[in-house]
């Protein structure tokens, strides 16, 4: 339905791109048991909410061991995503989730890099990388991965963002982390809004210097906050999918992605972790077109903002985009 549309994406966590195919090769790559209950009766990841299903993305996330492991995983999520017409990604990195595999940051990001490089000579698709930190592993993880950050620059480490459970965690316990990266030139966005409700999102805009924010649907709740975002033109990397998987909305219906555009906002959509949800960047868009009556232009519209919010250096952003046909 939307095959023929050029589209991007800005909000994917790379290990949660790994298939339930790809995770039990990387197993037995490695020689590794995988739990019978991590699959459902058909193949697909078992998961029963949303804490469930961060523990189930850690276990699948820990049979990515090597370099060559996380080459294989970025090749094959932007392989997929160029079948489906997808002209740019944002990656999500977690190097604490390649640290808890054996993994040390560098080992990591040149894996990343070189399925990203191998992607765009293959197809001609252009990713990027967000090194996330995790919040509920705490402030300390989070300084830690920063740091490695900032010991080794690459020119495809563009943002830095910070995922997970948003309970019992507030984002200004993370100013720091956030600031020092900022300090050096990384553009940064972070999960608010997902579980936790509208002041989380007004804590991120106050305390963090971020552009962008992940989610961010329970701005929806404060009106204010929602005019305030518009007004500020704070890009919300939208999953509807996601949000319904995980059980914040009954359905495409009662998603707030249409009243959010109507009010102004900058908005986008993504996958979040597509094998959990059972999702695409494909797949985001005939929903929206179906459940959102957006026409072609609209969507078109979409990938448009969301190349010109993505965090690579600006010629980049305009070269994809006169490609694209903006
Ligand atoms: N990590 C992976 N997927 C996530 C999500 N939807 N929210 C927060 N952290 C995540
Ligand atoms: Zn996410």
């Amino acid at each position: 339905m939307t095959a023929a549309i050029p589209k991007a994406e800005l909000h994917v966590h790379l290990e949660g791109t790994a298939s339930p195919d790809l995770v039990r090769r990387l197993a037995d790559r490695h020689g590794r048991t995988l739990p019978a209950d991590l699959f459902d009766g058909s193949g697909a990841f078992h998961w029963r909410d949303f804490l469930h299903f961060l523990e189930v993305y850690d276990l699948a996330s820990s049979v990515i061991r090597t370099s060559e492991d996380y080459r294989d995983v970025t090749y094959d999520y932007l392989s997929r995503c160029a079948a489906e017409n997808v002209v740019y990604v944002e990656l999500m990195s977690s190097p604490d989730h390649a640290l808890a595999a054996g993994m040390s940051y560098q080992g990591h990001l040149d894996g990343i890099a070189q399925g990203i490089e191998d992607a765009r000579a293959a197809f001609g698709i252009e990713g990027f990388i967000v090194v996330t930190c995790v919040r509920h592993f705490g402030v300390e993880r989070a300084h830690a991965v920063a740091d490695a950050v900032l010991r080794h620059p690459h020119p495809l480490v563009v943002g830095f963002g910070m995922g997970g459970d948003e309970a019992g965690y507030r984002p200004g316990q993370f100013a720091g982390v956030f600031a020092k990266l900022h300090e050096a030139g990384l553009k940064c966005t972070v999960h608010a809004g997902e579980f936790d409700g509208p002041e989380a999102i007004r804590e991120a805009l106050e305390t963090l210097p971020v552009e962008r924010l992940g989610h961010g649907v329970r701005a929806i709740e404060d009106a204010g906050l929602v005019a305030e975002l518009a007004a500020r033109e704070i890009v919300l990397e939208l999953c509807p999918t996601s949000n319904i998987a995980t059980g914040l909305y009954a359905d495409y219906g009662a998603h707030p992605w249409p009243a959010l555009k109507a009010a102004g906002c900058r908005v986008t959509l993504s996958s979040d972790d597509p094998p959990y949800f059972d999702t695409s960047v494909g797949a985001e868009y005939d929903h929206a077109a179906r459940h959102f009556g957006l026409d072609r232009d609209e969507l078109r519209d979409i990938t448009r903002v969301s190349i010109e919010a993505g965090f690579a250096p600006a010629a980049t952003r305009q070269a994809i985009l006169a490609r694209a046909g903006f």
